[in-house]
């Protein structure tokens, strides 16, 4: 299976210009699976709610998931990508994932980052894993990264890959994802933004640096901090199913969560 990112830069709320663009780098590189960064057509810095709900948009009857859509039958190509999605008033910092068959699953940020928590609603979807050409796969979005738990539950559940769009202003996700594959010896996609957003009265530079992790923690493609990069890798999901660091050493088989119990608890 071919996996890989498209890392960019969209011009704040122009979805339409951002969208072609997009979808004209994506189709560079012929890949099974492409994923694209948060927020990925409209921009990242909304000055405020009235501004975000002008931008989002419903799932499936949108302009941005049609057009998706119509990429992913055209180029074969799963197409995953993050989206302000509007439901009944409230908006959701969501990733979708788009089959070339037209099915999609989304996926809502769980944990929202920094200002996102006044602009957006917390994701009622929690982790759930969906299968494309017989390969598991999970989707997490950005700030994420930073619970553990998020991927964990994905990893247990049978994802052999986690899809992350992001728009990562930390330098910290990138080497995190890393451990992340070691721990849950699982492939991950990292699609990070690039460029500057200086807007309500904030400026923002993001950190580029997308990746491919493999089970071991390396890094098999990885892209510049600010340059655009279309990148795509052949990749062995089986390597995936195989939890083992040494014969009797099972990573999954290992673990003790009857002593993990503080982890399912509200802070002290
Ligand atoms: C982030 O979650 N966009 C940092």
């Amino acid at each position: 299976m071919k996996v890989g990112f498209v890392q960019f830069k969209p011009q704040f709320g122009k979805v339409r210009e951002n969208l072609q663009r997009g979808i004209e780098l994506m189709k560079s590189v012929d890949a099974d699976l492409m994923v694209f960064p948060e927020l990925a057509f409209t921009g990242y810095l909304f000055e405020d709610r009235t501004e975000l709900e002008a931008l989002a948009e419903p799932i499936p009857h949108g302009y941005t998931f049609r057009t998706i859509q119509e990429a992913a039958r055209e180029t074969g190509t799963a197409i995953v990508y993050g989206a302000p999605e509007e439901v009944k008033g409230a908006v959701f910092n969501s990733a979708v994932a788009v089959l070339p068959d037209g099915g999609f699953f989304i996926y809502r940020k769980a944990h929202l980052f920094d200002r996102e928590k006044l602009l957006f609603k917390p994701g009622d979807t929690g982790f759930f894993v969906f299968e494309f050409r017989g390969v598991k796969m999970g989707m997490i979005v950005c700030y994420d990264w930073a619970f553990p738990e998020a991927t964990r539950s994905l990893a247990l559940l049978g994802a052999q890959i986690v899809l992350h769009p992001a728009n990562l202003v930390l330098p910290y996700a990138q080497r995190a994802m890393r451990i992340r594959s070691i721990e849950n010896r699982i492939f991950t996609i990292t699609a990070n933004r690039i460029g500057t957003e200086e807007r309500a009265g904030l400026k923002l530079t993001f950190t580029g640096w997308s990746q491919v992790t493999a089970p071991n923690g390396e890094a098999l493609i990885e892209a510049e901090r600010d340059t655009e990069a279309v990148m795509a890798v052949e990749i062995d999901p089986e390597e995936a199913l195989n939890k083992k660091f040494t014969e009797l050493t099972d990573i999954f088989d290992d673990r003790r969560p009857e002593l993990y119990t503080a982890i399912v608890k509200e802070r002290a």
